[in-house]
């Protein structure tokens, strides 16, 4: 049974939706891998009562930091506590991306949407520790949406962006402008974050082109350790198609494993 630890929040950055969270967790830290999440008590209160689900955004020395969007109660809160303040947080949890084997020189394909980027830095940041070539589309509604974009680029990770309103990079979809540049850059391996449909349309271009993609996918958790089945999503695993807990099967699952709706059994 994982404990929960009191971490201190060591850094803040906002932006308008967006906040940044450094946590001193050396027990965390130590252990973390790429697609792992935490939950998160936000505050000492017990409103709101459940602990929410974060993405492990990157790992420095004996810190983790969390990137979230400000999308309801809990975010909100959230994103009102100060540096100093104590969390208590519970992780790292669930799988991870799937990084066994060689991938020296392997081309890979990050799609983040939105608050979906949030574990992708860590991923393309341990992807070039590796030595993958790495491009990372990073995609939104508007300009505002992207505030990552600078600290991908400081670590010397291309990124490729798109909105839907043109205010900054590709206009249009995400996976529209991926589609575009497949051309020129066909990846080994698809890795991708984000709200369903940008998911669904990633595994239908996986599918097609045959390149092996694994989606994290995001469901409402209610403990995020198996205990309460909240979390279920249908998938087919080795031939057994039914009802799984993504906060223990997942949140990585490969695409092939996804059924998006009945029709697609
Ligand atoms: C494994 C995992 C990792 C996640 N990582 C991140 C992350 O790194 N950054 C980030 O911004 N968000 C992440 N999320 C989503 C985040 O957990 C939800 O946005 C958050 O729990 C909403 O809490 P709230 O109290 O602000 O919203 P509420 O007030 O509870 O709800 C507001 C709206 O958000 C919806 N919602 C609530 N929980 C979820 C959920 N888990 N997934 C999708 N919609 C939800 C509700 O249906 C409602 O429409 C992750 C979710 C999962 C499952
Ligand atoms: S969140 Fe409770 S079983 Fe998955």
């Amino acid at each position: 049974m994982k404990k929960a630890n009191q971490v201190i929040i060591t850094d803040r950055k906002m932006w308008k939706d967006y906040v940044l969270l450094s946590l001193k967790s050396p027990q965390i830290a130590s252990k973390a891998l790429p697609g792992q999440f935490i939950m998160i008590r936000i505050t000492p209160h017990s409103y709101p009562l459940l602990r929410r689900p974060f993405s492990i955004h990157a790992v420095e020395g004996e810190s983790i930091a969390i990137f979230f969007q400000k999308s309801g109660i809990g975010t909100n809160i959230l994103g009102l506590r100060k540096i100093g303040e104590m969390l208590d947080i519970l992780g790292p949890l669930g799988n991870g991306f799937g990084l066994k084997g060689d991938f020296s020189h392997k081309k890979t394909v990050l799609i983040g949407g939105g608050r979906g980027i949030a574990p992708l830095f860590f991923l393309a940041n341990s992807l070039a520790d590796r030595k993958a070539e790495i491009r990372t589309f990073y995609g939104g509604k508007t300009s505002y949406d992207l505030p990552l974009k600078e600290n991908f680029e400081a670590n010397g990770l291309k990124v490729f962006c798109s909105t839907e309103d043109g205010s900054l990079g590709y206009k249009g979809l995400i996976t529209d402008y991926f589609n575009l540049e497949m051309r020129q850059f066909r990846p080994d391996r698809i890795f991708a974050c984000g709200p369903d449909a940008m998911l669904k349309t990633i595994a239908d271009i996986a599918a097609i082109e045959n390149i092996p993609a694994e989606l994290s996918l995001e469901s409402i958790m209610g403990c995020g350790i198996g205990a309460c089945w909240g979390c279920v999503k249908r998938l087919k695993k080795d031939g057994v198609t039914g009802w799984f807990r993504i906060c223990q099967e997942g949140p990585v699952i490969p695409a092939d494993q996804i059924i998006w709706a009945e029709k697609d059994k």
